[in-house]
């Protein structure tokens, strides 16, 4: 072990951007702040309200992700201090697990001398969390485009155009990520897919053009949003309504039940 004490701050995500269903995220400025130190005796403390029904023991995940590194890297297995603050509420739609997977990854590799390289972080976090777009816009920053071939995660990040802001309105609920898939059919007509195979390549060629004009037209969805939108009070109409009031775009944040708008400051 080189280091006695690490602290590391990691923002929240953004996935299935519009049309990119399982694919494009984008980190957000709505933070969660981890601190991981050796220990004598495992201790692991939580603050603030978004850490409610969040285990504070050895099957926390902060800690479990922790022991994988050390694992991964042959590194011996220490007891630790776990301090953990996030500012991004559980099962909204915005990454929290993602959030504490990658924080967790980051700041046990900073432990041990950064021995894994930050692809390998990357890999691990997909083998956790499943969902390459969060896990990947945590780790990167920024937007990005994320696949896995199902051994392999691969992700090219975008910088986003400085003119772009995001609004989200945050549901007073939670929504299980497991339940929004539930309810997604497991075939979809091909019409769909080639819908938003087109939607989701042009929305990735204006982002990276900075080309705010096209979001509007690029940014729509035929996978996952008609069947999520019965979960989600007043979805459809926010889906509807919002481009008529200036959002360049409207979105499902992830599997919900936030959603979000780009807009242009
Ligand atoms: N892409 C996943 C889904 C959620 O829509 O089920 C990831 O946050």
């Amino acid at each position: 072990m080189n280091k006695r004490k690490v602290r590391v701050k990691v923002p929240a995500s953004t996935a299935n951007l519009g049309p990119g269903f399982d694919t494009l995220g984008m980190a957000l400025n709505l933070y969660a702040w981890l601190e991981i130190g050796i220990a004598e005796k495992t201790v692991v403390r939580l603050y603030g309200d978004k850490m409610a029904g969040v285990p504070a023991d050895k099957t926390n995940l902060i800690y479990r992700v922790a022991q994988s590194v050390f694992e991964r890297a042959n590194e011996p297995h220490p007891e630790l201090e776990i301090s953990m603050y996030s500012d991004i509420p559980l099962a909204r739609g915005l990454g929290s697990s993602a959030a504490a997977i990658v924080g967790s990854l980051v700041a046990a590799n900073e432990l041990i001398g950064g021995k894994l390289s930050t692809d390998e972080l990357f890999q691990m976090a997909n083998d956790l969390e499943h969902h390459p777009d969060n896990v990947a816009a945590s780790l990167f920053g920024g937007l990005v485009a994320a696949c896995c071939d199902g051994s392999r995660a691969s992700c090219v990040r975008i910088e986003p155009d400085e003119r772009l802001e995001v609004l989200v309105a945050i549901p007073d609920f939670q929504l299980p990520t497991e339940k929004a898939r539930s309810i997604l059919p497991e075939r979809v007509p091909l019409g769909d897919a080639v819908f938003n195979v087109a939607h989701s390549s042009v929305l990735v060629a204006a982002l990276c053009q900075g080309n705010l004009a096209m979001i509007r037209h690029a940014m729509k969805d035929a996978l996952h949003q008609p069947y999520r939108a019965p979960l989600i009070p007043g979805m459809e109409t926010i889906l509807r309504e919002a481009p008529r009031y200036g959002a360049l775009g409207v979105a499902l944040s992830g599997a919900g039940p936030t959603l979000l708008a780009l807009v242009a400051a």
